[in-house]
């Protein structure tokens, strides 16, 4: 294998892709739709179980919209890991073609090969959907009142050590190369949306994390540009920190009560927000969002869970990530009152009464059990 062409393929790759992004539509204006599309992608594992669950309570939550045609749910199936691996690709080309047809996604968790597993090497089903329908945005709030903590994350989502990850060059059996990307416009929009976010919210500051002092080149322009886009927002503070020491700093109890808004590159992005999802319960808590200029995707972000589905004790698995992923979805089409109640009955659920527990045998509840109970609290809510 030729490498310097392997190398000349990517930087033209790059380069195009580039002059794509210039070329970039504005947001999709819900509103002004017919028909919301709403696809849910069930994936892998204990996935189409709680995912199922979810979507019940959207249906039940958005009923009269669903009864006017204002808002339409698809199933899309076929985004498992049989399927993938059958057809080699991250997500076959059929279902690629549905989820297009959809505005918003409502997805759960699909299983990403490593080294070691049966499946073949094939790319994860959620970075190739970020790169695919163009969600630059993950964004990933923590919230633990009793601590003061009060975070959002803004991850940079289709670039850096993930833009190549699966396109690394194994120069000679001795030396291999992989790439990090970043864009100035890739760079932009993602800190234009932590910054307006920050605007919007009433929040003083956002912080830029990098490790600028020595990977230079690229995390240098991530800081750069988002100096730059702090220029056009004089009631934001902006500060920068760098990645070693902001991992420190969430544990620093004085510290990290100021921190409000993060804007980072994926990789950083993805282990940071794993440390900061710790602090409200693990990464199985939280919901994540994935924004772009023209879908969105909500998902879950915790593993597929194939061994309770093995052990037959998928039906007990814990929904509450997805739905919150749902709650995410809700509020990001419009539909602000309904995702108010959910996040309330989530809490009232969860924190508060706790009628019911999961705990992923037959000793706790059902997923579905636990549906119902959050859908009798949303109608005590009134
Ligand atoms: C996440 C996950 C993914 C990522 C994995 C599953 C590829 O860790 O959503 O944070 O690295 O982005
Ligand atoms: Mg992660």
């Amino acid at each position: 294998m030729d490498y310097l062409k392997q190398f000349e393929t990517i930087v033209k790759e790059q380069l195009e892709r580039v002059e794509r992004l210039k070329e970039q539509k504005d947001f999709l204006d819900y509103k002004s739709l017919d028909t919301i599309v709403i696809g849910v992608v069930g994936g892998d594992g204990i996935g189409p179980a709680i995912t199922g669950q979810a979507q019940r309570i959207l249906e039940f939550l958005l009923n009269d919209e669903v009864n006017k045609g204002k808002v339409e749910f698809r199933v899309i199936e076929g985004c498992t890991i049989e399927k993938r691996a059958e057809v080699g690709k991250a997500i076959p080309d059929d279902v690629l073609e549905e989820l297009k047809k959809c505005h918003v996604i409502l997805k759960g968790p699909t299983t990403t090969p490593r080294k070691g597993d049966p499946w073949p090497n094939v790319e994860s089903a959620n970075v190739a959907m970020r790169k695919e329908l163009d969600l630059f945005a993950n964004v990933r709030p923590v919230k633990v009142p009793e601590l003061g903590i009060d975070w959002t994350f803004f991850r940079e989502n289709t670039e850096d050590s993930y833009a190549l990850g699966s396109q690394g060059v194994n120069v000679s059996e001795d030396l291999a190369i992989d790439f990090k990307v970043i864009t100035s416009q890739g760079t932009q929009r993602i800190a234009e949306a932590a910054f307006d976010y920050a605007k919007k919210n009433g929040k003083k500051k956002v912080t830029v994390v990098t490790k600028a002092n020595v990977v230079k080149t690229t995390d240098g322009k991530f800081l750069d540009v988002c100096k730059e886009v702090s220029k056009n927002y004089p009631e934001v503070e902006m500060d920068d920190w760098y990645i070693d020491i902001m991992t420190a700093k969430l544990i620093d109890e004085k510290r990290r009560t100021q921190f409000e808004v993060f804007v980072l590159p994926n990789l950083y992005g993805d282990i940071l927000t794993d440390e900061a999802a710790e602090f409200q319960g693990g990464v199985g808590t939280a919901g994540s969002a994935n924004i772009g200029k023209q879908y969105s995707m909500f998902e879950a972000i915790h593993g597929s869970a194939p061994r309770m589905v093995d052990e037959g004790r998928d039906i007990y698995a814990d929904p509450s990530s997805v739905i919150r992923a749902g709650a995410m979805l809700l509020n990001h089409i419009g539909y602000i009152e309904e995702a108010d109640k959910l996040y309330k009955a989530l809490e009232i659920c969860s924190q508060t009464e706790k009628k019911l527990v999961m705990t992923g045998r037959d000793t706790g509840a059902t997923s579905a059990a636990y549906a119902n109970y959050i859908m009798e609290t949303i109608d005590k809510l009134g």
